[in-house]
């Protein structure tokens, strides 16, 4: 199939939608219809047109834009990659205008085998996007503003191939400069064979993905279209439809302030030593991420770490412990804090101006230690500034749950997720953990660190409904 020019999709478009469009439009709001010569403009009442009507080969209709919203729609970008479960893809379309939700559909090239832009956008009752490099277009929504038109970004089917150039930042097409320069969450539903779906190179993908914010749904365990049978099914068109409507949603920590500690504190010995630990910052941050995705509005402290935060938290870098308490106290009042750092309990009690000197034959310096403060205790004894749900985390490498169980009592906080970081946690994607409350304590199995992250967020979720 030859993909169609800008001006043809253009024409085509209008000419199959435009007499529908004017009548939808005029019915469900207020409208201004401008003519302009043989170019009609449809906009919203009191909005004016962001350009004006691009010319085109017919001279007729070639510019409707500003299609009348019901109040509070959302929206989502749906990129459609090139897999047999494409077609599943239209009927996420209807479900999700049933729920309310609008679709506008970029199909990759591949896809075009797959479903036709008539049918995508016929269900869409939009136009449909596939080409980078299309004037039209780039004249009536460019590349960066179609990455930020919809609420939420969806793949669907995510391909092996679309995985991979996302989890590597590729920007080779529409659909892989889109979710690029989005601004927005993106869900991602894959679907491909069982082999492609477990070899180590999607694999990879996944965990970066993941690392990077991206939510997935499925795939699913069963038969396949090329007759295997395994995972790398896409999840049901219900299915993602739900997981999309939870990530519209407004979520359950709404008007919640969370102040969340991650990574290690580094305390100078010198201008250029330091003492500090081995926390990589990703367990506090896919927390500070997950606590985001339910709505909260959520500030994350964090010692010096090698990965992103989360676009949708106000992030503060701090080095030493005092500055992270600094930022701490200067978060408050919040209604939750969940204090994951890794904070050094000591640091040389003189930072030296100037680089200590090896001298030939002289002992080697000693480090006179003292006292950090205990930033979990400082916030659980904050009296009226007191965060409803302190949550603290204990890194132990013996008799996790009983140290635990004593941390709560020694400092006065509510929670504390213990884990045991005698193996590859530290650093690690994943997590074995314990909930301690002052209830009991719940064993989660050893799971990634982004789910332990969402398990933990619905629990404080439900504390503070
Ligand atoms: C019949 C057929 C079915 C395919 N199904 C899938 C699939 O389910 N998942 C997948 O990752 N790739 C599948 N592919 C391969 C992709 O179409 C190919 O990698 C393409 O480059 C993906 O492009 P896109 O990611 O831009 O959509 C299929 C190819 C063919 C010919």
């Amino acid at each position: 199939m030859t993909a169609k020019t800008g001006n043809e999709w253009a024409v085509a478009d209008a000419k199959n939608r435009f007499s529908e469009l004017i009548t939808k439009a005029l019915k469900e709001g207020p409208q201004r219809v401008v003519r302009r010569g043989e170019a009609v403009i449809v906009t919203a009442e009191g909005e004016t047109p962001a350009r004006p009507p691009a010319p085109g080969p017919t001279g007729r209709v070639e510019y409707v834009e500003h299609q009348p919203q019901p109040a509070g729609a959302r929206r989502v970008l749906l990129i459609i990659g090139g897999g047999i479960a494409a077609y599943k893809s239209l009927e996420l379309i209807r479900l999700l205008s049933k729920a309310g939700v609008k679709s506008r559909v970029i199909l990759t090239e591949a896809a075009q085998h797959f479903v036709t832009p008539l049918t995508a956008g016929a269900l869409s009752e939009d136009k449909v996007y596939s080409a980078l490099f299309d004037l039209t277009d780039e004249a009536e929504m460019g590349h960066i503003e179609l990455s930020r038109s919809a609420d939420l970004v969806v793949v669907a089917p995510a391909t092996a191939d679309l995985m991979a150039k996302a989890a590597n930042g590729l920007a080779g097409d529409l659909a892989s400069t889109t979710l690029l320069a989005t601004d927005k969450k993106v869900l991602m539903a894959p679907a491909m064979n069982v082999r492609m779906w477990h070899h180590a190179a999607t694999q990879r993908n996944l965990a970066r993905l993941r690392a990077d914010g991206v939510a997935f749904v499925g795939p699913d365990e069963g038969a396949m279209a090329c007759g295997e049978f395994g995972v790398g099914r896409m999840a049901e068109p219900t299915a993602i439809r739900d997981a999309i409507l939870r990530l519209l949603s407004d979520g359950p920590l709404k008007g919640r302030r969370v102040l969340v500690t991650a990574g290690p504190t580094v305390e100078p010995i010198d201008p250029v030593r330091f003492v500090s630990n081995r926390s990589s910052g990703k367990q506090g941050f896919a927390i500070a991420e997950a606590l985001a995705d339910l709505g909260a509005e959520v500030t994350l402290v964090s010692g010096p770490v090698a990965i992103a935060p989360p676009a949708r938290a106000t992030f503060k870098a701090v080095e030493t412990a005092r500055e992270m308490l600094a930022a701490c106290e200067a978060a408050l009042p919040a209604d939750a804090a969940v204090c994951v750092a890794a904070v050094a309990d000591w640091r040389p009690r003189a930072a030296l101006k100037d680089k200590i000197k090896k001298e030939k034959g002289a002992a080697a310096p000693s480090i006179d230690l003292e006292e950090n403060p205990d930033i979990l205790a400082t916030l659980s004894k904050a009296g009226a500034r007191r965060p409803m749900l302190v949550v603290g985390f204990a890194a132990e490498t013996s008799n996790v749950e009983a140290n635990a169980k004593a941390k709560i009592a020694r400092k006065g906080c509510d929670w504390i997720v213990a884990n045991d970081v005698s193996g590859d946690v530290m650093g690690g994607a994943e997590n074995e953990v314990a909930l301690i409350t002052r209830d009991g304590v719940a064993r989660w199995p050893r799971m990634a660190k982004e789910e332990v992250a969402r398990k933990l967020a619905a629990e404080i979720a439900a504390a503070l409904a």
